[in-house]
């Protein structure tokens, strides 16, 4: 079919078959379509919504559109695991580490930073030295002997996620519940796991502004995994404020590697708990969440947890002193206060802008080709519903220069709401949605 034919078809609300889906994505890869009219796809597919079977055919072919990576040779059950992407989720970090501590192997693809949420390549690029261009060689023989190893997911797999996506930032349609769920579970597909725990985030600071197209997200991803004869866990969670305290790259990494000592904050000890006892559970590590749970808890009072993550740092050819002495990791040379107009409880945080802060300090791209400061970022010291004293501080600023501090104290001194009566808190674990439970 012409292509004209296909967008019209799609624009009049009909459903795309799976070779007209494949058409477009060959299409694309080999630059017969061009941009303007997969950019009109992208929009049509963004107010009409995508059937199931179209998602699915969209995956398939994104997944095939490179190469796959076989993660065979690495005994055991290969569990994989993804966030949607939220402010502060520095999760990967402890887990990969922790879930490898209980005997679990990681083999993890992950990427650098999308818009306002953060990404785990450029955290790691805080350990000096770390190199995440790892060999499809050096990476399996990693996980072989140590059990973990995280690299940067070259563009060869599913290179077609990655031309969409430059096209879905360019033309606003990144927040598609079909199209997010494409570009996530196609990269999963082709980076070769046999089964995943996907973090699904909701709230002002992740791409799902509500909890049903959270839930609509979740399900949708776990039936493709299905339709894969992989299992998959979704667990949706809160990203109406920052996940734990710190934003921005080396101050992540220190916040991991403070929870990887069992001296973390309370939520992103939770989150790791509940993402780990679910990986170890479709390891077939254990078969009940209790023990998992324990297992883990083990491994970060033992140490064991930490000292893997030093081992992946030195097997990556990063300065894992850094591990035992965060305080060598990357510092800011600027620390500043921000200091709230009133006194009241915390009723929201806007955590976009928190996380947009942050980019503006150097912490993430404004564009592909810009780099990021690894030392700079946020600390946010209150959650939603903690009561504030006029004059306490808040949240501090990391800069590398006071004008680009006051600059972010200012912008950051507006994210934080506070009212007389006092809030609810709200939990972190919205809901969970498994292989075989219906959403
Ligand atoms: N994360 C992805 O990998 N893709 C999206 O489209 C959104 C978040």
């Amino acid at each position: 079919m012409r292509i004209y034919e296909l967008l019209l078809k799609k624009r009049n609300g009909h459903e795309l078959t799976e070779t007209e889906i494949d058409q477009l994505i060959t299409g694309m890869l080999s630059g017969e379509i061009p941009d303007y009219q997969i950019a009109a796809w992208l929009m049509t597919v963004y107010f009409q919504g995508m059937t199931d079977r179209e998602t699915y055919a969209l995956t398939q072919a994104m997944a095939a559109s490179g190469e796959t990576l076989d993660l065979s040779a690495i005994p055991g059950v290969k569990v994989d695991k993804h966030s949607t992407g939220g402010v502060g989720d520095k999760t990967t970090l402890v887990l990969a580490p922790l879930v490898a501590a209980c005997g679990v192997p990681v083999a993890k693809m992950s990427g650098h930073a999308l818009g306002h949420t953060g990404g785990t390549l450029d955290k790691l690029a805080s350990f000096p030295g770390l190199q995440t261009a790892l060999t499809r060689e050096h990476f399996i023989k990693q996980v072989q002997e140590i059990g973990v190893a995280i690299a940067g997911q070259t563009g060869r797999l599913a290179p077609a996620d990655k031309q969409l996506y430059a096209l879905r930032d360019a033309t606003a349609t990144v927040d598609s519940i079909p199209l997010i769920a494409a570009s996530v579970m196609s990269k999963k597909l082709a980076a070769g796991c046999d089964a995943m725990v996907l973090d699904v985030k909701v709230g002002k600071g992740a791409f799902m502004q509500e909890p049903d197209d959270a839930r609509e997200l979740a399900r949708l991803m776990v039936s493709i995994a299905q339709q894969h004869g992989k299992q998959a866990v979704a667990v949706i969670t809160d990203m109406s404020q920052p996940l734990g305290s710190a934003i921005g790259n080396a101050l992540e990494v220190k916040e991991a590697i403070a929870t990887l000592r069992d001296q973390g904050p309370a939520d992103l000890k939770e989150l790791c708990l509940r993402l780990g006892s679910q990986m170890l559970l479709l390891a077939n590590r254990t078969d009940n969440v209790t023990e998992a749970e324990q297992l883990l808890n083990d491994a970060l009072s033992s140490g064991a947890a930490l000292y893997k993550l030093a081992q992946m740092v030195t097997r990556q050819g990063g300065a894992a002193d850094c591990v035992y002495h965060p305080e060598l990791l990357p510092q800011a040379p600027i620390c500043r206060e921000v200091l709230p107009s009133g006194t009241g409880y915390v009723q929201s945080i806007d955590t976009l802008a928190l996380g947009l802060t942050a980019m503006d300090l150097g912490a993430g791209r404004g564009s592909k080709e810009s780099s990021i400061d690894l030392s700079v970022g946020l600390e946010i010291l209150v959650k939603i519903g903690d009561h504030v004293r006029q004059g306490q501080c808040v949240a501090r600023v990391h800069a590398n220069t006071a004008q680009q501090a006051e600059a972010a104290v200012r912008r950051a001194e507006q994210a934080f709401v506070l009212c007389e009566t006092p809030v609810e808190t709200r939990p972190l674990i919205l809901d969970q949605v498994s292989s075989g439970s219906k959403a």
